[in-house]
């Protein structure tokens, strides 16, 4: 659960991951501990490629991803 009541935002960036800001915490799998990062801005991957799921590693820009 998030520690403070800032908003959080999800931007989507075009043909790439989704970047989400502020105060999250990730579960890998349903039931599983959610983490927390340990950053303000982190970056979904949107293509399916990464091999960092769920974290975007840039690899969207190699396979030449296009969301449309
Ligand atoms: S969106 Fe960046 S690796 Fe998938």
């Amino acid at each position: 659960m998030p520690e403070n009541n800032a908003p959080v935002t999800i931007t989507v960036c075009p043909d790439g991951p989704l970047l989400v800001r502020g105060d999250v915490a990730i579960a890998a799998a349903p039931g599983e501990q959610p983490q927390r990062p340990d950053r303000q801005v982190i970056a979904l991957c949107r293509c399916g490629a990464s091999g960092i799921k769920p974290l975007c590693d840039g690899t969207h820009k190699l396979t030449k991803f296009r969301a449309r």
